[in-house]
C-alpha cells in the first residue's frame, strides 16, 4: 500500500545522522498517519458510516482522518476542546484542509454542557457524547486523539520491520532510533515491535535502543500514556534536556532548531521536531563518546506548519 521509506543522512551536530522519511510515505498520510491508520486503510471498514475522533483543531491527525473518512464516505465528527479565534478567522493548514474534505469540528466548549466538558479530558468528553449523542454504535467508528488505539501497532510494525531490514542490509551494529512522542503511540509500538520482531527472526549481534522524549505533559505523563499501550519491558527509554516543553509553546529556541535542521534541505514540522532535536542535541552531547549510528524518524505533518510558521514569524520575525 505505502512504498518503503527512504533513509537520508544528514549533518548533525557535526555527526552524520540518519533520517527514516516517513513524511514521504504519502501526501495525505503523512509520517506516523500512514503508520497507524495503516489498519483502517488496509481492512475492510464497510460496515462503518461514521468516525468520530477528537483532538487539536490544528492536528496532522485531524487532516488525514478527514481524508480516510472522504475516501470511504464515512460522515466525519471531530471534537475540540477549543479553536482560537485566529484561526476560525484565518483558516489554514490542517484545520481549512480538514474541513475541505468534509470534516464537521465541534468545539465542545460551545455545546450545551460545555460547561461540565471543561472540568473532563476531551477523550472521556468524547466517550460520553459517543455514548448518549450516537444512535448505531455498529456502524460508528471511534478512534481515541491521536489514534492511540491498538489499531496503530500493525503499520507501526511494517515501519520496525523496514528499520531492521536496512539496519542489516548496511551492517549496521549498534543503533538509537530517536523520535519524539506525543501520545506515545509510535514509539511504544516501535520499540515493542522491534523487540519482538528480533527475537522471532532469531537476530543477534544488533544492539537497537528506541529513545524518545515528551512533548507534552513531561516524562511520568509519558510512562502513564505507555502503559496503556504496553507492557514495562517494551517501554522506549525516555529522555530529556531537563526542560519542560509546553505542547505547541513558541520559543526562540524552538525556532532556531527548527531552522537549523531545514537548513539541511529537509523540511521538519514546526510542533515536534524542534522539541525532538534539541533534546537529541543535549543527548548526544552526554554521550560524546558513542560511536554507533543515529536513525531520527521524520514523523511527518509539515502541512501543519502553514499554521505554524506565521506563528512563529510574527512573534520571532523573519529570520531568515
Ligand atoms: C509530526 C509528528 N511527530 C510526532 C507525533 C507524536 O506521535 P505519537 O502521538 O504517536 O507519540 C505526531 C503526532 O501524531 C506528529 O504528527
Amino acid at each position: 500500500m505505502f512504498a518503503i521509506s527512504p533513509v537520508q543522512s544528514m549533518l548533525f551536530e557535526e555527526k552524520t545522522i540518519f533520517v527514516k522519511r516517513d513524511d514521504l510515505l504519502h501526501p495525505d498520510f503523512s509520517g506516523n498517519k500512514a503508520r497507524k491508520f495503516y489498519h483502517f486503510l488496509s481492512h475492510d471498514y464497510d460496515h462503518i458510516t461514521q468516525l468520530v475522533a477528537s483532538g487539536s483543531a490544528q492536528a496532522n491527525s485531524l487532516y488525514s482522518m478527514s481524508v480516510l473518512a472522504k475516501q470511504q464516505g464515512w460522515q466525519f465528527d471531530y471534537y475540540v476542546s477549543h479553536i482560537s479565534d485566529f484561526i476560525l478567522k484565518n483558516p489554514n493548514g490542517n484545520y481549512a484542509a480538514a474541513i475541505a474534505n468534509g470534516a464537521n469540528i465541534i468545539d465542545v466548549s460551545q455545546l450545551n454542557q460545555g460547561h461540565q466538558y471543561q472540568q473532563m479530558h476531551l477523550d472521556d468528553v468524547v466517550q460520553h457524547i459517543v455514548a448518549s449523542d450516537y444512535d448505531n454504535e455498529k456502524s460508528l467508528l471511534h478512534i481515541p486523539e491521536g489514534g492511540r488505539c491498538e489499531y496503530a501497532e500493525s503499520g507501526v510494525g511494517i515501519l520496525a520491520t523496514e528499520i531492521i531490514d536496512w539496519v542489516i542490509l548496511h551492517k549496521i551494529h549498534a543503533l538509537k532510533i530517536f523520535l519524539p512522542s506525543g501520545t506515545g503511540t509510535t514509539t511504544a509500538y516501535l520499540n515493542k515491535q522491534i523487540m519482538q520482531q528480533l527475537v522471532s527472526k532469531n537476530i543477534k549481534g544488533i544492539n537497537i535502543e528506541v529513545l524518545t522524549c515528551s512533548t507534552v505533559g513531561g516524562d511520568d505523563y509519558l510512562r502513564q500514556q505507555f502503559s496503556q499501550l504496553v507492557t514495562p519491558e517494551y517501554f522506549p527509554t525516555i529522555v530529556n534536556d531537563g526542560r519542560k516543553y509546553h505542547f505547541g509553546k513558541l520559543t526562540q529556541r524552538c525556532f532556531d532548531m527548527w531552522q537549523t535542521v531545514c537548513r539541511s534541505g529537509i523540511e521538519f514540522e514546526l510542533l515536534y521536531d524542534p522539541v525532538g532535536f534539541l533534546v537529541l542535541k543535549h543527548y548526544l552531547q552526554q554521550y560524546p563518546q558513542w560511536d554507533g549510528d543515529i536513525l531520527y524518524v521524520h514523523q511527518g505533518g509539515v502541512l501543519g506548519n502553514q499554521t505554524m510558521l506565521p506563528r512563529y514569524q510574527r512573534k520571532f520575525g523573519h529570520t531568515e
